[in-house]
């Protein structure tokens, strides 16, 4: 299949082409370069052997984005990344997160309207649950309120392609709800590249045992969980990429049968504490952390992991790679940097 990935040189994007050129697939890349690097393009040439198409432009640009489908033609599907994504500066740049974010996927639908292309994935997220009231947490549980209009954007596209698809019951759209993604590519050649100071844990820890930082905050240790940190579902990115290619392949094959709107959790099944992963970081890389506890970070979930039966069920899918298999390539990359 000859798929769009906007966002395709970001994070999760690039895994997400790798594996697309690994299944057979033709990735089309749309990136505008605003939280990434052509090098990146490079480099996903280098692992896979075959470089992808790269339009740079934004995906808010109409103009842009149907000039793309019209020389590319026949575009099978695509995989909607494209998007701002810190949950800090969206509270500060809340115009700037809903024009970006929400246009972009506004765009993005109309010109599958457009130009008759039918499998849309969306890059949604977990914090669509907020403080979820049980973990493992199945996709029947309540949205609840965003806290920041990063999350809240995440929501509304939800809607959008929920109603979009009732009205044009040619487009078929899943959104996955990621948990949290770490990890690089076992290569060392992709990985995360985070804008000034990190605000996600693991490009932090990596970036504390390299000394570019003097010491990692653990947010808070008074949380009732076992240790009392914080648990999280840590979901290697590669596994979250390969899960992007089995939702395509999903649609394709249930064609008129699947849902036309429906969204599926990608984690792990599993809960690992924010001590816990400093314990694995420090066993699988012989390198320990400097860290101190630190206050609670306003905003933070207690304890979040996924129930990921329904991705096992519909897509044949399930995370095979573990969190020491992710913080071993996560220290690989941040030394190559
Ligand atoms: N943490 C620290 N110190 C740090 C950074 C993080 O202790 O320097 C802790 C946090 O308190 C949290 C855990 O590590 O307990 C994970 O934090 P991240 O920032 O890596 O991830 P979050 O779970 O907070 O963020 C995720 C997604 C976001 C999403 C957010 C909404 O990565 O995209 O959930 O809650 F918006």
């Amino acid at each position: 299949m000859k798929i769009l990935v906007t966002g395709g040189a970001g994070y999760i994007g690039s895994h997400t082409v790798v594996e697309l050129f690994a299944a057979g697939h033709t990735p089309v890349i749309v990136d505008d370069l605003s939280n990434s690097h052509e090098w990146i393009i490079d480099r996903i040439a280098e692992i896979s052997g075959k470089k992808p198409l790269f339009y740079k432009g934004d995906c808010t640009d109409m103009k842009f984005l149907s000039d793309v489908f019209v020389k590319e033609s026949s575009i099978d599907g695509a995989i909607h990344f494209a998007a701002f994504k810190a949950v800090g500066e969206s509270i500060e740049k809340p115009l700037e997160y809903y024009r970006n974010n929400i246009n972009s996927l506004l765009t993005l639908l109309d010109v599958a309207v457009e130009n008759n292309m039918h499998n849309i994935v969306f890059s949604s997220s977990a914090t669509v649950y907020g403080e979820p009231e049980s973990n493992p947490i199945t996709e029947d549980a309540p949205r609840q309120e965003a806290t920041c209009p990063y999350g809240n954007t995440k929501s509304i596209a939800e809607d959008i392609l929920r109603d979009t698809t009732v009205a044009y019951p040619q487009i078929h759209a899943i959104a996955l709800r990621y948990f949290n993604p770490i990890g690089a590519h076992p290569s060392g050649r992709i990985g995360e590249l985070p804008n000034g100071v990190p605000n996600n844990l693991v490009p932090y820890v990596t970036q504390a045992a390299a000394g570019k930082r003097d010491e990692l905050t653990v947010f808070g240790d008074d949380y009732a969980t076992p240790d009392g940190t914080c648990m999280r579902d840590f979901i290697h990115v590669v596994d979250l990429a390969q899960a992007h290619i089995r939702t395509l392949e999903y649609l394709q094959e249930q064609s008129k049968n699947a849902k036309h709107y429906d969204y599926i959790n990608i984690g792990t099944g599993t809960g690992t504490s924010v001590l816990d992963l400093l314990t694995t970081f420090k066993k699988v890389n012989k390198i320990a952390v400097p860290y101190k506890i630190g206050p609670r970070r306003a905003g933070d979930i207690k304890k979040c992991w996924a129930n990921a039966t329904k991705a096992k069920k519909l897509l044949n899918w399930q995370a095979k790679l573990t969190v020491a298999d992710a913080l071993k390539d996560a220290w690989r990359w941040e030394q190559s940097l």
